[in-house]
């Protein structure tokens, strides 16, 4: 697995790089296999990737071979301003030739977690097939204290799972709203490549240690992402404590 990490002196920046190597990885996937799925990020951080795509590459991919899934949700209607499918449909999804058959939303609601979590791990295996289980590029954020999808670092339950892709979790208080379904590590670390989407100066402490290692113990759920070819980190300065 090759690890690369891009400082950016702010979010545009770091978004239209982003946009470009989602490209580069979407041609490739699409050539080779006739295909490109991708996990989108919820949060905030990934919004302007997903604006970015849709203004300057609306006419430059074959969206219609492209599968959009989600890496966490929170059990929200879809409209609800929490909720990640509608980020990421009204930034980018509703706004490009993509067939509905290619959008895999999590938006279970108001199923509970766990039978929510089963439904979708149905839907991922129906995709897959018997043959394969990666997904080409799986796009990640990460909160001040480590979170990656709906990860944390308390739920050691779900941390430690190593058979199901999809798990029902409880968010701590601090992170509402709190019913999710989120993917997990053997789902997420057999992906193809892994985007981390990193900015603002609340997540210096926290990058700093994954980046230079000394999250020995694993503290870190965001340090226990891996992937099959490559994991790329984009971060502005403010992350990642440099200057302009
Ligand atoms: C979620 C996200 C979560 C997010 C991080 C960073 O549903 O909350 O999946 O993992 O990526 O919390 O969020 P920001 O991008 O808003 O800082």
């Amino acid at each position: 697995m090759q690890i690369e990490v891009e400082s950016h002196p702010n979010l545009v920046e770091l978004s239209i790089s982003a946009a470009k190597h989602f490209v580069r990885l979407a041609e490739e996937a699409i050539s080779e296999r006739g295909r490109f799925s991708v996990v989108l990020a919820g949060g905030s951080t990934p919004r302007k990737l997903y604006e970015t795509l849709a203004e300057q590459y609306r006419d430059k991919l074959p969206w219609e071979n492209i599968y959009f899934f989600w890496g966490d949700e929170r059990l929200v209607p879809a409209d609800d301003p929490d909720s990640n499918f509608k980020l990421a449909h009204d930034t980018l999804l509703n706004q490009m030739p993509i067939p509905s058959k290619n959008i895999y939303p999590m938006t279970l609601h108001p199923l509970a977690p766990d039978k929510a979590a089963a439904e979708y791990e149905r839907q991922l295996r129906d995709f897959f097939g018997a043959h394969d289980s990666s997904f080409d590029l799986v796009l990640l954020g990460m909160g001040e204290d480590g979170h990656t999808a709906s990860l944390f670092p308390e739920d050691s339950d779900v941390l430690m799972e190593r058979e199901k892709w999809v798990a029902g979790v409880i968010a701590p208080d601090y992170r509402p709203p709190p019913e999710r379904i989120t993917l997990t590590f053997p789902i997420i670390n057999q992906a193809r490549n892994v985007f981390f989407l990193v900015a603002g100066e609340s997540k210096r402490e926290v990058l700093r240690k994954i980046l230079n290692g000394e999250d020995s113990k694993s503290e870190y759920p965001a340090g226990r992402v891996s992937a099959l070819n490559s994991l790329r980190w984009f971060v502005d300065y403010a992350a990642m404590g440099e200057r302009d």
